[in-house]
Protein backbone atom coordinates (compact mmCIF):
# COMPACT_ATOMS: atom_id res chain seq x y z
CA UNK A 1 0.00 0.00 0.00
CA UNK A 2 1.38 3.27 -0.91
CA UNK A 3 1.06 6.17 1.62
CA UNK A 4 0.25 9.64 0.07
CA UNK A 5 -0.20 12.66 2.53
CA UNK A 6 -3.22 15.17 1.12
CA UNK A 7 -1.68 18.69 2.02
CA UNK A 8 0.12 21.78 0.66
CA UNK A 9 1.74 22.21 3.10
CA UNK A 10 5.75 21.98 3.08
CA UNK A 11 6.41 21.11 6.52
CA UNK A 12 4.20 18.18 6.93
CA UNK A 13 5.51 17.11 3.76
CA UNK A 14 8.92 17.40 5.06
CA UNK A 15 7.77 15.76 8.29
CA UNK A 16 6.46 12.57 6.67
CA UNK A 17 8.96 12.22 3.74
CA UNK A 18 11.64 12.42 7.16
CA UNK A 19 9.47 9.02 8.82
CA UNK A 20 10.71 7.14 5.40
CA UNK A 21 7.23 5.69 4.41
CA UNK A 22 5.93 8.38 2.29
CA UNK A 23 5.51 7.70 -1.56
CA UNK A 24 3.76 10.83 -2.59
CA UNK A 25 1.34 13.84 -2.14
CA UNK A 26 -1.86 15.03 -3.37
CA UNK A 27 -3.18 18.70 -3.39
CA UNK A 28 -6.21 20.54 -4.79
CA UNK A 29 -7.27 24.27 -5.08
CA UNK A 30 -8.59 24.30 -1.45
CA UNK A 31 -5.85 22.77 0.53
CA UNK A 32 -3.44 25.41 -1.77
CA UNK A 33 -5.80 27.86 -0.74
CA UNK A 34 -5.82 26.99 2.82
CA UNK A 35 -1.45 27.72 3.12
CA UNK A 36 -2.21 30.52 1.18
CA UNK A 37 -0.77 29.97 -2.50
CA UNK A 38 -2.68 31.80 -4.86
CA UNK A 39 -2.53 32.67 -8.11
CA UNK A 40 -1.27 30.50 -11.22
CA UNK A 41 2.38 31.72 -10.86
CA UNK A 42 3.11 31.05 -7.09
CA UNK A 43 0.75 27.74 -7.45
CA UNK A 44 3.26 26.18 -10.28
CA UNK A 45 6.21 26.94 -7.79
CA UNK A 46 4.53 25.22 -4.92
CA UNK A 47 4.17 21.97 -7.37
CA UNK A 48 8.07 21.77 -8.20
CA UNK A 49 9.03 22.47 -4.60
CA UNK A 50 6.71 19.57 -3.55
CA UNK A 51 8.25 17.50 -6.05
CA UNK A 52 11.60 18.45 -4.90
CA UNK A 53 10.71 17.31 -0.81
CA UNK A 54 9.47 14.30 -2.01
CA UNK A 55 10.35 10.79 -4.05
CA UNK A 56 7.35 10.19 -5.58
CA UNK A 57 4.28 11.28 -7.25
CA UNK A 58 2.70 14.73 -6.62
CA UNK A 59 -1.12 15.36 -8.32
CA UNK A 60 -1.74 18.73 -9.71
CA UNK A 61 -4.84 19.96 -10.54
CA UNK A 62 -6.51 21.19 -13.67
CA UNK A 63 -9.28 23.69 -13.15
CA UNK A 64 -10.42 24.04 -16.36
CA UNK A 65 -13.55 22.61 -16.91
CA UNK A 66 -13.34 21.90 -21.17
CA UNK A 67 -11.53 19.45 -22.37
CA UNK A 68 -9.04 21.81 -24.61
CA UNK A 69 -8.42 23.82 -21.18
CA UNK A 70 -7.52 20.74 -19.31
CA UNK A 71 -5.32 19.38 -22.47
CA UNK A 72 -3.38 22.58 -22.15
CA UNK A 73 -3.71 23.00 -18.36
CA UNK A 74 -2.35 19.05 -18.37
CA UNK A 75 0.54 19.32 -20.30
CA UNK A 76 1.91 22.36 -18.69
CA UNK A 77 1.75 20.54 -15.39
CA UNK A 78 3.12 17.40 -16.88
CA UNK A 79 5.86 19.11 -18.33
CA UNK A 80 6.76 21.02 -14.43
CA UNK A 81 8.15 18.31 -13.39
CA UNK A 82 8.57 14.13 -13.39
CA UNK A 83 7.04 13.48 -10.54
CA UNK A 84 3.84 15.18 -11.40
CA UNK A 85 0.34 13.72 -12.38
CA UNK A 86 -2.54 15.65 -13.60
CA UNK A 87 -5.46 15.11 -11.32
CA UNK A 88 -8.71 15.67 -13.67
CA UNK A 89 -12.27 15.71 -12.31
CA UNK A 90 -14.60 12.97 -12.97
CA UNK A 91 -17.16 15.11 -15.28
CA UNK A 92 -18.08 14.32 -19.17
CA UNK A 93 -14.78 16.29 -20.83
CA UNK A 94 -12.62 14.83 -17.88
CA UNK A 95 -12.98 11.59 -18.92
CA UNK A 96 -12.22 12.21 -22.51
CA UNK A 97 -8.66 14.78 -21.28
CA UNK A 98 -8.29 11.23 -18.65
CA UNK A 99 -8.29 9.35 -22.56
CA UNK A 100 -6.13 11.43 -24.07
CA UNK A 101 -3.39 11.65 -21.45
CA UNK A 102 -3.34 8.08 -21.16
CA UNK A 103 -2.70 8.01 -25.09
CA UNK A 104 -0.14 10.07 -24.79
CA UNK A 105 1.82 8.89 -21.46
CA UNK A 106 0.68 11.14 -19.22
CA UNK A 107 -0.07 9.92 -15.62
CA UNK A 108 -3.81 11.06 -14.55
CA UNK A 109 -5.59 10.96 -11.14
CA UNK A 110 -9.28 11.06 -11.64
CA UNK A 111 -10.93 12.81 -8.71
CA UNK A 112 -14.39 13.62 -7.12
CA UNK A 113 -15.36 10.00 -7.61
CA UNK A 114 -18.26 9.35 -5.45
CA UNK A 115 -19.43 5.66 -7.62
CA UNK A 116 -18.89 2.41 -9.00
CA UNK A 117 -20.09 3.55 -12.26
CA UNK A 118 -17.42 6.42 -11.89
CA UNK A 119 -14.48 4.49 -11.27
CA UNK A 120 -15.25 2.15 -14.07
CA UNK A 121 -15.41 4.95 -16.16
CA UNK A 122 -12.24 6.51 -15.33
CA UNK A 123 -10.50 3.01 -15.38
CA UNK A 124 -11.99 2.27 -19.06
CA UNK A 125 -10.34 6.05 -19.57
CA UNK A 126 -6.86 4.98 -18.51
CA UNK A 127 -6.76 6.78 -15.50
CA UNK A 128 -3.43 5.58 -13.24
CA UNK A 129 -4.95 6.59 -10.35
CA UNK A 130 -9.04 6.83 -9.44
CA UNK A 131 -9.71 8.97 -6.16
CA UNK A 132 -12.46 7.70 -4.15
CA UNK A 133 -13.67 10.17 -1.86
CA UNK A 134 -14.98 8.22 1.32
CA UNK A 135 -14.89 10.74 4.33
CA UNK A 136 -16.77 12.73 2.35
CA UNK A 137 -19.77 10.00 1.33
CA UNK A 138 -19.19 9.34 5.26
CA UNK A 139 -20.13 13.10 5.80
CA UNK A 140 -23.75 12.70 4.42
CA UNK A 141 -24.64 9.40 6.00
CA UNK A 142 -23.13 7.19 3.25
CA UNK A 143 -20.52 3.61 4.08
CA UNK A 144 -17.64 5.35 2.04
CA UNK A 145 -15.65 2.37 2.58
CA UNK A 146 -18.42 0.38 0.59
CA UNK A 147 -17.49 2.31 -2.32
CA UNK A 148 -13.41 1.27 -2.18
CA UNK A 149 -14.44 -2.28 -1.59
CA UNK A 150 -16.78 -2.13 -5.16
CA UNK A 151 -14.02 -0.49 -6.81
CA UNK A 152 -11.94 -3.00 -5.76
CA UNK A 153 -14.17 -5.99 -7.25
CA UNK A 154 -14.76 -4.27 -10.18
CA UNK A 155 -11.25 -3.36 -11.14
CA UNK A 156 -10.09 -7.43 -9.99
CA UNK A 157 -13.44 -8.70 -12.11
CA UNK A 158 -11.36 -7.35 -15.32
CA UNK A 159 -7.94 -6.34 -14.14
CA UNK A 160 -8.16 -3.08 -14.69
CA UNK A 161 -4.43 -1.19 -13.65
CA UNK A 162 -5.84 1.71 -12.35
CA UNK A 163 -4.69 2.29 -8.79
CA UNK A 164 -7.29 2.97 -6.13
CA UNK A 165 -6.27 6.03 -4.31
CA UNK A 166 -8.37 6.32 -0.98
CA UNK A 167 -8.91 10.20 -0.72
CA UNK A 168 -10.77 12.29 1.52
CA UNK A 169 -9.18 9.86 4.16
CA UNK A 170 -9.99 11.48 7.68
CA UNK A 171 -8.42 9.13 10.57
CA UNK A 172 -6.10 6.12 11.14
CA UNK A 173 -9.05 3.75 11.14
CA UNK A 174 -9.84 4.77 7.25
CA UNK A 175 -6.19 3.46 6.63
CA UNK A 176 -6.56 0.49 8.27
CA UNK A 177 -9.86 -0.28 6.47
CA UNK A 178 -8.37 0.74 2.66
CA UNK A 179 -5.79 -1.57 3.56
CA UNK A 180 -7.99 -4.33 4.60
CA UNK A 181 -10.00 -3.76 1.80
CA UNK A 182 -7.05 -3.70 -1.11
CA UNK A 183 -6.92 -0.17 -1.62
CA UNK A 184 -3.56 0.58 -3.59
CA UNK A 185 -3.03 3.80 -2.14
CA UNK A 186 -4.30 6.18 0.49
CA UNK A 187 -3.59 9.91 0.94
CA UNK A 188 -4.97 11.35 4.32
CA UNK A 189 -3.59 14.05 7.02
CA UNK A 190 -0.44 13.49 8.97
CA UNK A 191 -2.28 12.79 11.78
CA UNK A 192 -3.64 9.86 9.83
CA UNK A 193 0.03 8.44 9.08
CA UNK A 194 1.33 9.43 13.08
CA UNK A 195 -2.00 7.55 14.51
CA UNK A 196 -0.64 4.09 12.90
CA UNK A 197 2.61 4.57 15.49
CA UNK A 198 0.92 5.07 18.68
CA UNK A 199 -0.16 2.16 21.16
CA UNK A 200 -0.45 2.54 24.73
CA UNK A 201 1.15 -0.68 25.27
CA UNK A 202 4.44 0.08 23.52
CA UNK A 203 4.98 2.96 25.44
CA UNK A 204 4.21 1.30 28.64
CA UNK A 205 6.80 -1.62 27.51
CA UNK A 206 9.07 0.66 26.52
CA UNK A 207 9.30 2.47 29.52
CA UNK A 208 9.49 -1.05 31.52
CA UNK A 209 12.36 -1.95 29.41
CA UNK A 210 14.51 1.35 29.47
CA UNK A 211 13.77 1.32 33.63
CA UNK A 212 15.09 -2.38 34.08
CA UNK A 213 18.10 -1.55 31.73
CA UNK A 214 18.61 1.05 33.82
CA UNK A 215 19.29 -0.67 37.18
CA UNK A 216 21.82 -2.03 36.48
CA UNK A 217 23.63 1.33 35.78
CA UNK A 218 22.53 3.04 39.36
O1 LIG B 1 -7.83 13.88 -1.49
C1 LIG B 1 -9.09 14.45 -1.45
C2 LIG B 1 -9.21 15.36 -0.32
O2 LIG B 1 -8.37 16.45 -0.48
C3 LIG B 1 -10.55 15.71 0.12
O3 LIG B 1 -10.49 15.58 1.47
O4 LIG B 1 -11.11 16.01 3.76
O5 LIG B 1 -11.60 17.72 2.00
O6 LIG B 1 -12.89 15.60 2.08
P1 LIG B 1 -11.59 16.27 2.37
Amino acid sequence: MKFFIDTANLDQIREAQDLGVLDGVTTNPSLMAKEGITGEKNILKHYVDICEIVDGDVSAEVVSTDFDGMVREGEALAKLHDQIVVKVPMIKEGVKALKYFSDKGIRTNCTLVFSPGQALLAAKAGATYVSPFLGRLDDISTDGLNLIAEIRLIYDNYGFNTQILAASIRHTMHVIDCAKLGADVMTGPLSSIDGLLRHPLTDIGLEKFLADYNKGNS
